[in-house]
């Protein structure tokens, strides 16, 4: 019988437009998922549509996480995209992208699917829904990641949104144009390494994620501790509310940097970037 591991992700620039079409860019992680034969338990909505697209009936998977559901590092398209793997090794990446989006459509409503992309290619992409999965040749972002402790809830965010585009459709309009603009620029920094750049453009991002409205308290709380003690920049990673915020620092930074999110009462988590996409475990 088959395992299969998928990588989590974290979002670096562009959430929210790109569920409407415009680019973002997410990097797979360190932190990831096994999937292989077993009494299923938890939340098991994933695995069992993945089962009912590819599987045999009756069959049941178990996930393993080196990670907690909680932190928003998409857990259930890791899930989804390893179960897929484990039922079929032979697929290939356009297969299980495919499948495993369908099925976080499904279950999920609105999302872009660019959680789903960095499980299966795995590295650092420059993502546009429908459109591109552009891998670029990017190792090692110097990021420190900080939990705020508060679960976000992804889909009431992505519908707040929704409602403020009808309610303000050039205003939105607007600042997801910008946002795209910025994740181009962003994708050239980051191929040239140029950290500092990359932290101003991270800044300007998590202004317009401001305006949108996502940003939380405690996001903001730790977003200024790291930037006060030095971070080239920072902001919210994902649907914003709650779940991790990231900032991007030297190497002389990055125990202070450590040190002033935590006293504010976030959790420092240590993953790297770039990860292996979803493979089978022999
Ligand atoms: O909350 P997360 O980490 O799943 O990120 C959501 C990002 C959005 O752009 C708001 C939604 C999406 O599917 O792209």
């Amino acid at each position: 019988m088959t395992t299969a591991r998928a990588p989590g992700k974290l979002m670096l620039f562009g959430e929210h437009g790109v569920v409407y079409g415009y680019p973002c860019i997410v990097t797979a992680i360190s932190e990831r998922l096994v999937v292989g034969p077993g009494e299923s338990r938890g939340d098991t909505r994933f695995i069992d549509a993945a089962v009912k697209a590819w599987g045999k009936p009756g069959e049941t998977f178990v996930a393993e996480s080196s990670f907690s559901g909680k932190y928003g590092f998409g857990s259930s398209s890791a899930v989804t995209v390893a179960t897929l793997k484990a039922i079929r090794s032979g697929a290939t990446n356009q297969e299980v992208f495919d499948t495993a989006y369908k099925i976080v459509l499904e279950i999920q409503g609105k999302a872009s699917g660019f959680d789903v992309a960095a499980a299966v290619y795995g590295g650092t992409l420059y993502y546009v829904k429908d459109k591109t999965i552009e891998s670029l040749p990017i190792t090692d972002i110097p990021l420190v990641v900080g939990y705020t402790g508060i679960k976000a809830n992804t889909t009431a965010l992505i519908e707040d949104v929704a409602r403020k585009r009808a309610a303000e459709p050039e205003k939105v309009e607007r600042i997801f144009e910008a946002i795209g603009k910025l994740v181009i620029d962003a994708k050239e920094k980051m191929i040239e390494a140029n950290w500092e750049r990359v932290g101003r453009l991270m800044d300007f991002n998590q202004e317009y994620l401001r305006d949108l409205g996502v940003s939380s308290e405690k996001l903001e709380l730790l977003i200024s501790a790291a930037k006060g003690v030095g971070a080239w920049g920072a902001k919210l990673s994902g649907a914003g509310g709650g779940d991790c915020m990231i900032a991007l620092v030297s190497k002389e930074k990055r125990q202070v940097v450590e040190e002033a999110i935590t006293q504010v009462g976030g959790q420092v988590i240590h993953i790297t970037t770039g990860a292996p996409g979803v493979r089978v475990d022999r």
